[in-house]
């Protein structure tokens, strides 16, 4: 069975539930998904490295730890991934940002890509791809084919919700990428929808359908 870190901290699961339940409005949906967003953040930096620097407290000089290296890279995948990207950046708010917008043919279920704009030196960076939503992965592989397309070496995947086969075909294309997910539900239906899932997750935060 493949590999991914799962969140199981009590905050992120009694958020999930929430956002679970149908009856949940657009704007509780959005707002969950936004605090889950801070909560995955703090998981998938958890090991980020540190260097000591010099800092001048008011009573004397001494040595403190900052985290070493570039600023990292959020790369939401459109229109979903979105819905995590102000709760991640209000606890790293200096993080750069590269867009990915993709779509799911309905028919096929394979990844179409539309929108690309990525910081010119992301390839010097952590990039950490995320969307609320691994169902066959195709989405997550495209992000990362293109991401790694331009020279991208060390990038962690954050989702809400993954599907065991999701969780297995992207770490079968892509060993080196980390898994952040809240939870690894039953199985993929018939249509690519996560079962039991939370349904639609672009349409639920926008209010499309
Ligand atoms: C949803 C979701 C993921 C993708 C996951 O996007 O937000 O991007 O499906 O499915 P996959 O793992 O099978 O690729 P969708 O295509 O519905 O686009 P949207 O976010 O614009 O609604
Ligand atoms: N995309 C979604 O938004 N939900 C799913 O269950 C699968 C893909």
């Amino acid at each position: 069975m493949s590999s991914a870190h799962v969140v199981d901290h009590p905050l992120v699961q009694h958020k999930l539930t929430l956002m679970r339940d149908k009856r949940r409005s657009t704007k509780g949906f959005r707002q969950l998904l936004n605090e889950i967003g801070m909560l995955l953040c703090y998981e998938v930096t958890r090991d980020l490295p540190l260097e000591m620097v010099d800092v001048e407290t008011p009573l004397e000089t001494t040595k403190a730890p900052m985290i070493a290296g570039k600023k990292l890279v959020f790369a939401p995948i459109l229109r979903a991934g979105v819905g995590f990207l102000d709760g991640m950046l209000e606890l790293v708010p200096s993080a750069r940002v590269a867009h990915i917008g993709l779509y799911r043919n309905p028919e096929t279920l394979e990844a179409v890509e539309y929108y690309f704009k990525a910081p010119a030196d992301v390839a010097e960076r952590l990039v950490i791809v995320m969307d609320p939503m691994l169902a066959t992965a195709n989405s997550a592989i495209a992000a990362i084919d293109r991401l790694k397309g331009r020279g991208v070496r060390d990038i962690r995947f954050v989702c809400l919700l993954a599907a065991p086969e999701g969780v297995e075909r992207l770490n079968k294309a892509h060993p080196d990428v980390g898994i952040w997910t809240a939870s690894i539900d039953e199985r993929l239906n018939d249509h690519g929808y996560i079962v039991p899932g939370l349904g639609d997750a672009g349409d639920r935060m926008f209010g499309t359908k």
